[in-house]
């Protein structure tokens, strides 16, 4: 790996990225430092307390890895579209009994000060931000704490801010990867630029050094965006299946289904726009789906666990980036390993 990563000491510049909602856990981001790269620990969702489980669980195996935390940046939903929504999916909680007219609007920050407060007091190697950009003073908090700060980025405006905030380098992330968009504007849906493409736009709005995210899948692939100027590949799907992987089971079965065609962008899970495996629910709901994040990632989340624990794929959120054909079953450094390959 070249310049900034180098302290690290991750000579595999193919990294495992952070995968919040349980298939990026401790297991994962072990297996990708044993393979010599890095892997990212995904503190969305979880209570700071939960985190700190998760690092100890880390730090007992290796001391290479990074933390990725959903930075503040909430677009407060219309109550009324939320009500709405609401009312038009309650007939699949029914089944499950359900009552989703009645869960609570909720706003959280998933616990954002709290895990500033345990970072900075308790630094790791690496922390990375994505959905919205942390002030500078943050940024230097982390910086002086002796961590290396990174920007989730989906556009070369996005690199613009990030830079000026001051974080060493960007994940330059493509609407083809799986799961939510970083996106500073979640209110609309990311533009489809080709990932060797958005590398070189980005390029020309900030001289950070960019690693690159968002459909690879295959060594060719890796090699491309090296060729564009990235320092590292930050892959999540083609991990998905792998024995480290936490995914569920209904999300892992999905993903190998040959029925399972294509992906698409979608807010109808959670108001944030996300990469997902098409199926009933999207069909049925994307097009009524309000924006607002995190509230509709909380007004649907009982009808996701309920269906994840029935083994029902079409009510769950199944993330995947375009190359979700190419995620197999195996361990999770053989196929870091071989995405590097061609280098
Ligand atoms: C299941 C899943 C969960 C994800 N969770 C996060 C997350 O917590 N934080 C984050 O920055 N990115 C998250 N992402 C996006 C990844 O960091 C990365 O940008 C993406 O996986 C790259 O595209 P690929 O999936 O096509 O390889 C997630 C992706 C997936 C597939």
């Amino acid at each position: 790996m070249t310049g900034v990563l180098d302290g690290l000491g991750a000579g595999l510049p193919v990294l495992a990225a952070p995968m919040a909602g349980g298939a990026g856990g401790p297991e994962l981001v072990r297996a990708a430092a044993q393979a010599g790269g890095l892997g990212f620990l995904a503190a969305g969702y979880k209570t700071a307390e939960a985190l700190a489980a998760q690092i100890r669980e880390v730090r007992a195996t290796t001391s290479r890895f990074g933390v990725n935390l959903f930075a503040p940046n909430p677009v407060p939903v219309d109550t009324d579209e939320l009500a709405a929504y609401a009312a038009a999916i309650q007939g699949e909680g029914t089944p499950y009994g359900l009552d989703l007219t009645a869960v609570p609007v909720t706003e959280d920050d998933d616990d954002w000060d709290r895990k500033v407060e345990l970072l900075t007091g308790d630094p790791v190697p690496l922390v990375s931000f994505t959905f919205g950009i942390p002030d500078s003073a943050t940024v230097q908090r982390f910086r002086r704490a002796g961590s290396l700060t990174v920007q989730t980025v989906t556009d070369a405006a996005e690199a613009r801010a990030a830079t000026e905030a001051g974080v060493d380098a960007l994940v330059v992330q493509a609407a083809s990867a799986g799961g939510h968009s970083g996106t500073l504007t979640p209110d609309r849906l990311p533009a489809d630029f080709a990932l060797p493409e958005l590398l070189a736009s980005v390029r020309s709005a900030s001289a950070l050094p960019l690693l690159a995210a968002g459909g690879i899948a295959t060594p060719d692939a890796v090699r491309d965006v090296f060729a564009a100027g990235a320092v590292a590949a930050v892959v999540g799907t083609v991990l998905l299946r792998s024995e480290e992987s936490g995914a569920s089971p209904p999300h892992r079965a999905a993903l190998a289904d040959p029925a399972r065609r294509e992906t698409v962008l979608t807010r109808a899970f959670t108001g944030r726009p996300a990469r997902a495996l098409r199926n009933r629910f999207v069909e049925e709901y994307d097009a009524i789906a309000p924006a607002g994040y995190p509230a509709v990632h909380h007004l649907t989340g009982p009808l996701r666990k309920a269906a994840t624990a029935a083994g029902d794929p079409e009510l769950v959120h199944l993330w995947a980036g375009t190359g979700f054909r190419q995620a197999t079953r195996e361990p999770a450094g053989d196929i870091l390993r071989r995405l590097a390959s061609g280098l």
